[in-house]
């Protein structure tokens, strides 16, 4: 017999958690430097575009056959047919892989929370304080290594309940944060060109490097593609209406990236000069352009603190959203005991996280594909087999399961206002742009070694 499952006990109570669990590091550290990196303006606009079709088509199919199945990833698929079964392992594979770096980047932000409340902004604010700071061997592997140890706990003592209630505080101050940030930088000399970069698409830069980036970013930024949403819509009532969520958290997840974007990108044109190299950064586009905000900001050194403390907080629900995910398959599929489970996965995590976090100091000469280790996880898992997850699921539900189960789910409550574009997207659309996608992907990839 299965257990009786519990549910969200209001209808906000389910968008919040999902919503909390979707907004992390994804929208405040990835979106913006991938924005940066892509042209600004024509990656905001394929994001956009595929978050409202694709992106939406995705979620409302995972919490609905969550919600349908009341099983999470691994027994979800299985359930709904025994050949797909696979399918849910491949899913679990993801947060397998995003979970250790994750708490990489958990400890860095750590660090900087550190560095403003010991008041050292002005030295945050120099060009080289962060790769002088990731370079190092020790002090980014403590960081790493304390947040890491900081989720485990939670996780461990099952205590995520009060974190989320806290973070119900948190999100609404990080928000109103990113608004002031935002409003203070963009009146900075120069940072208009910036806002013009990031506003209006440059459709030159426009190729399928930049629809995967997009789509990369999409399922990471909200939680797609990994088996989290089928989890999420196991513990959804059956009388809430789940497109309308959808559209929420969506919302919700597609608004704070939005605003992270507008916060740093006109930064970068103000204070580093919106030079390729300077758009480029990459992973350490936010550490270095937001020091520099705070540095020349009256007060910066206490909204610094503050605001890295917020950031903190929205990377630790995520990561503990992810570590839960991770203990919870090793209790269900070995019978371990939650204890046994979160001590396995914290050295699972340091074993990982520690070659990453050394992966930018003294071994990096460990540079598989000419990526750094960071890089290189984050490529396989948004780019490689979040893409062919998506792709699976598409190609399961339009054709083995039928749309329609998905749809009678989301008709329980309501009508499913899009259902004839759902059932074009899932079929035909989305399966055939991720194929074409993927191909264009890989040769410009081949391209560009061979150069
Ligand atoms: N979506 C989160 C982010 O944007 C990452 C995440 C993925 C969190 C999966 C939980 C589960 O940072």
């Amino acid at each position: 017999m299965e257990k009786q499952r519990g549910s969200f006990t209001n209808k906000l109570g389910f968008v919040l958690a999902a919503a909390g669990s979707a907004v992390g590091l994804g929208n405040l550290w990835r979106f913006p430097y991938l924005a940066a990196k892509y042209g600004g303006g024509i990656f905001l606009l394929v994001y956009l575009v595929l978050a409202v079709s694709f992106g939406f088509a995705l979620m409302v199919t995972e919490i609905a056959i969550g919600r349908k199945t009341r099983l999470s990833a691994v027994g979800a698929y299985a359930s709904l047919n025994k050949k797909f079964g696979f399918l849910g392992y491949l899913s679990c594979l993801v947060p397998f892989i995003i979970t250790p770096y994750y708490c990489v980047i958990g400890g860095w932000v750590l660090k900087y929370f550190t560095v403003f409340v010991t008041n050292q902004v002005s030295s945050a604010a120099s060009d080289d304080f962060f790769t002088g700071f990731i370079t190092q061997a020790a002090a980014p592997v403590i960081f790493f290594a304390v947040y890491a140890a900081a989720t485990a706990l939670v996780v461990m003592m099952g205590v995520e309940k009060g974190i989320e209630k806290a973070s119900r505080i948190m999100m609404p101050l990080l928000i109103v944060m990113t608004v002031i940030i935002a409003v203070f930088g963009l009146m900075q000399p120069g940072a208009v060109e910036g806002v013009r970069y990031y506003l209006m698409p440059d459709f030159s830069r426009f190729s399928a490097t930049t629809v995967l980036a997009a789509m990369g970013q999409l399922f990471y930024s909200m939680s797609l593609a990994m088996g989290i949403m089928i989890t999420y819509g196991s513990y959804m009532k059956k009388d809430a209406n789940l497109e309308k969520s959808v559209r929420q958290i969506e919302l919700f997840d597609t608004g704070i990236a939005f605003m992270a974007g507008l916060m740093i990108i006109p930064a970068v044109f103000a204070f580093s000069g919106g030079s390729e190299e300077a758009l480029g950064k990459g992973p350490s586009l936010m550490f270095i352009t937001l020091p520099k905000v705070f540095n020349s900001m009256q007060f910066g050194t206490a909204v610094g603190a503050v605001f890295f403390l917020l950031v903190l907080f929205a990377a630790l629900t995520s990561s503990i959203s992810l570590t839960e995910t991770l203990v919870s398959i090793l209790m269900d599929k070995l019978g371990w005991k939650r204890r046994k489970a979160s001590i396995v996965v914290f050295v699972y995590l340091l074993a990982v996280g520690i070659p990453v976090s050394l992966g930018f100091g003294i071994w990096d000469f460990i540079a598989p594909m000419g990526m750094s280790l960071l890089d290189f996880f984050d490529f396989i898992s948004n780019s490689v087999l979040m893409p062919i997850v998506a792709f699976l699921t598409c190609i399961f539900i339009g054709y083995v399961v039928k749309p329609e189960t998905v749809i009678e789910e989301v008709e329980l409550n309501g009508k499913f206002r899009i259902q004839k574009f759902y059932t074009i997207m899932i079929k035909y659309l989305a399966p055939v742009c991720l194929v074409a996608i993927l191909i264009f992907a890989v040769m410009e990839a081949m391209g560009a070694i061979s150069v």
